[in-house]
């Protein structure tokens, strides 16, 4: 029994392709068919597969429907986040969408997924991404104020749910997680967050994250150990689409 992560399948089986630039990187390229084949050799009936966010291009649950089939029909139970692209999933709905997809799909909210004894835990999160005004050395040297302010509130809101998912699973007696957020926890500019804070206050082992895409922002946040807890990137192209082995 192992858990599973990846992030960012951005499907698109029966809506518009919206991010043209994934047409032109290699790493795209026909990766629902090599994310598919990588599962089938990897991840067995009773592992759990954890897909963390911007799951597909649609803009509601009508033109998400092949890409929610295409999950479904993948090994493993599958435990799923929002991402900033998933339209179709609005946060205050998400008990309808488990009732929905009760014994499919798990959508992770203000709740947790119970694996071994460990709780898994997470919500959508938010870094703050720019604008930023560089230097002529290409250094940051300032920022649009009235976009960080703006970024603070939804961070604010993000820690709130983060916090209700933890206090969901040690309610019902967990007392080890592992943490999920699609953004990073982290932006460029920060060495800890209310993210990295939390994920120590509650002694979360792991942090789990995806959103980055291509080679020049695979690094925009923590990687690896720091002050006791494991940071990895789980994005897709990352990690061409290998689900990556989160517990055993
Ligand atoms: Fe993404
Ligand atoms: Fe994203």
């Amino acid at each position: 029994m192992s858990l599973f992560a990846i992030g960012d399948l951005h499907l698109h089986f029966q809506s518009p392709l919206r991010a043209p630039g994934q047409l032109k990187d290699r790493a795209w390229k026909n990766h629902e068919a090599r994310f598919r084949k990588n599962c089938a050799a990897l991840v067995r009936e009773g592992d759990t597969l954890v897909l963390d966010g911007d799951h597909s291009w649609g803009r509601n649950l009508a033109e998400c429907e092949q890409d929610l089939e295409y999950i479904m029909s993948l090994p493993g139970k599958k435990v799923l986040l929002r991402g900033n692209h998933d339209m179709f999933w609005d946060a205050k709905k998400t008990d309808a969408l488990n009732r929905q997809f009760e014994g499919r799909l798990f959508f992770l909210q203000n709740n947790y997924f119970p694996y071994r004894d460990y709780a898994v835990v997470g919500t959508k999160g938010y870094t703050f991404e720019g604008p930023f005004y560089l230097n002529r050395r290409g250094q940051v040297a300032g920022w649009d104020e009235k976009e960080a302010g703006h970024a603070e509130k939804l961070v604010a809101r993000e820690l709130e749910r983060l916090r209700a998912s933890f206090e969901a699973a040690r309610k019902d007696g967990f007392g080890r997680f592992v943490m999920f957020l699609h953004y990073p926890p982290t932006s460029i500019l920060e060495k800890r967050s209310g993210f990295t804070d939390m994920a120590e206050e509650y002694g979360a082992e792991q942090v789990v994250y995806a959103h980055c895409h291509g080679a020049s922002r695979f690094h925009d946040s923590i990687l690896g150990k720091m002050r006791g807890v494991e940071y990895r990137l789980v994005s897709g192209d990352y990690l061409l689409w290998n689900p990556e082995r989160i517990l055993p």
